[in-house]
C-alpha cells in the first residue's frame, strides 16, 4: 500500500483551505507542492548561513559545501558521471537560452536544428532565436496524431548531413506522452547530430538516467518535482568542456562554474539537496533498501504504481463526460507511455470557463496553451483558448480524482460545481 496519507502530511499546502473549501491541487504540471523538509532547508540556510562563496569564515565555507552538495546530489539523481556535468540556474528556459549561444557558436549558416512539434516553448524559442542570429535552418519533426509520439521514421525523414542538433521532448506538458529518447538519440547520433532533451515533465514521474539515454544535454526543473524554483542542465562532461563559455574574465573555466554566471541562489541549492533527500526518504518509507539511487528508484517506482491506476480512472472519468475530447493517449494499456497530465476540451464550454468554475470550487487546474504553443497550434486548437489541463502527482487521491471528474461534468453542463 502506497502511504499517500503519510505523504500528504509532509506537504502543508495540501491540507490548507480557501474560505473553508479544501484545496485539490491538480495544477502539478505547472509546479508541484513542496514538502516541509525542502522549505525548512531553504529557511535554515537563509537564517544560519547567508553568505557568498570562497571566504575563509564559517558561513562562506558552509555556502561552498551547500553548493557542492547540490551539484553532487543532482548528479546522483540524474545518473551523471560527476557534479561537473550539472549546471544549475534560474529555470530550464533561461539555461537553454544561455547554453544555446555556446552550443551553436560554431554552427555555420545553412546548418540545421531539428525541433519537434510537441515541445514546450522553452525548447523552441531559444533555437528559433539563435537560428535567426546565425542563419541556421529550423526543421520540424511532427508528432503522430494517432500514437501521440515522435515516431523514429518521422525523425529519420528530416535528418540530413546538415543537422547539427536535435531538440526533443521527453514528456509533453500538453499530451503527457513519453517519447523513446534512447531510440531517437541513436538515430540523431548516427546522422552526426547532438541531442538536447527536455525532461521537465518527465522528472516528476520517472527517474532519469542520462547514461542510459545517451543524449548530449538534458534539462529539467526542480519546482516540477517537489523542489525549489530552479532549472538544471546536464551535459556530457566532454561536450560541455568543448564549448566556448560566455562568462566574465575572472570566472573559473572549470565545470560547472564556467556556465553558472553570477551569484547562485544558495538557499534554493540547500532546498535542492533536500528535494533529493525527499525521494530517498520516500524510497525508505515504502520499504526499499540499498544505495541512495536505489532508494530514489524505488520511490519513483512506488509512486508510479500508485499514479497509473489513478491516471486511468481520471482518463476514464473525463472521457465519459459528454462533449469532452482528450488530447493524448487514452488506452489504459498504454498508460506507461504517458505521464498523468491530461488535456481536455469540451465541444461547447470554453477551457477558461471550466477552469474558473473549478477554481471557485477549490480545484486547481490550468487552462490555455500552457506554453505548449506549438503542439496546440499543430492540433488546430485556437491557442488563445487552449485546453483544460489536469495533472496528477503522487500525493493526489482517488477522492480528488472523483471530485475533479464530477466538477468538470457539472461545469460543462452549466451546473454549480460542488465545493466540499
Ligand atoms: C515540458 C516543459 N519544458 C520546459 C518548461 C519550462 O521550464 P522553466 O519554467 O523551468 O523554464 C516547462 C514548464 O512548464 C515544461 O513543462
Amino acid at each position: 500500500m502506497f502511504p499517500v496519507a503519510d505523504i500528504r502530511a509532509l506537504f502543508p499546502a495540501l491540507s490548507l483551505t480557501d474560505n473553508d473549501v479544501s484545496r485539490v491541487c491538480l495544477d502539478n504540471p505547472a509546479g508541484t507542492q513542496v514538502p516541509k523538509s525542502v522549505a525548512g532547508a531553504i529557511a535554515n540556510y537563509m537564517l544560519t548561513n547567508a553568505s557568498n562563496m570562497g571566504g575563509h569564515f564559517t558561513t562562506s565555507l558552509n555556502t561552498d559545501a551547500v553548493t557542492l552538495k547540490a551539484h553532487e546530489d543532482i548528479a546522483l539523481f540524474l545518473g551523471a558521471k560527476s557534479s561537473a556535468e550539472v549546471i544549475i540556474g534560474q529555470s530550464m528556459t533561461s539555461l537553454t537560452f544561455h547554453l544555446s549561444r555556446s552550443i551553436c557558436r560554431d554552427f555555420q549558416p545553412g546548418d540545421e536544428i531539428i525541433v519537434s512539434r510537441v515541445e514546450h516553448e522553452g525548447n523552441i524559442g531559444p533555437w528559433l532565436e539563435i537560428a535567426k542570429d546565425k542563419g541556421l535552418n529550423i526543421r520540424w519533426v511532427d508528432f503522430d496524431r494517432e500514437t501521440w509520439l515522435i515516431e523514429p521514421e518521422n525523425l529519420a525523414a528530416v535528418l540530413t548531413d546538415k543537422t547539427r542538433l536535435v531538440c526533443l521532448n521527453f514528456a509533453s506538458n500538453m499530451t503527457g506522452s513519453i517519447n523513446d529518447i534512447a531510440a531517437l538519440t541513436r538515430l540523431a547520433h548516427d546522422a552526426g547530430a547532438q541531442v538536447f532533451v527536455d525532461a521537465v515533465q518527465l522528472a516528476p514521474h520517472h527517474l532519469v538516467d542520462v547514461q542510459a539515454l545517451g543524449c548530449d544535454y538534458l534539462v529539467c526543473s526542480s519546482y516540477k518535482f517537489f523542489g525549489p524554483h530552479l532549472g538544471i542542465l546536464w551535459g556530457k562532461e566532454e561536450v560541455l568542456a568543448a564549448l566556448h563559455p560566455y562568462k566574465g574574465r575572472c570566472v573559473s573555466d572549470a565545470l560547472p562554474d564556467r556556465f553558472e554566471a553570477g551569484t547562485p541562489q544558495f538557499e534554493l541549492l540547500a532546498g535542492l539537496s533536500a528535494t533529493v533527500q525527499y525521494f530517498e526518504d520516500l524510497g525508505s518509507r515504502t520499504g526499499a533498501e540499498g544505495s541512495r539511487r536505489a532508494l530514489i528508484a524505488a520511490a519513483y517506482q512506488q509512486s508510479r504504481d500508485y499514479e497509473e491506476p489513478l491516471t486511468n480512472t481520471l482518463i476514464d472519468g473525463l472521457g465519459n463526460i459528454a462533449g469532452i475530447k482528450i488530447f493524448g493517449i487514452t488506452n489504459p494499456n498504454r498508460v506507461h507511455q504517458r505521464v498523468p497530465t491530461i488535456s481536455i476540451r469540451h465541444d461547447k464550454v470554453m477551457p477558461g470557463v471550466i477552469a474558473k468554475a473549478l477554481a471557485d470550487a477549490g480545484i486547481y487546474v490550468w487552462h490555455g496553451h500552457n506554453y505548449a504553443y506549438e503542439p496546440t497550434r499543430f492540433l488546430n486548437i485556437p491557442e488563445e483558448e487552449g485546453v483544460v489541463r489536469v495533472g496528477l502527482a503522487h500525493y493526489n487521491t482517488n477522492e480528488e480524482v472523483t471530485r475533479v471528474v464530477e466538477a468538470v461534468d457539472a461545469a460543462t453542463r452549466g451546473l454549480q460545481v460542488n465545493s466540499k
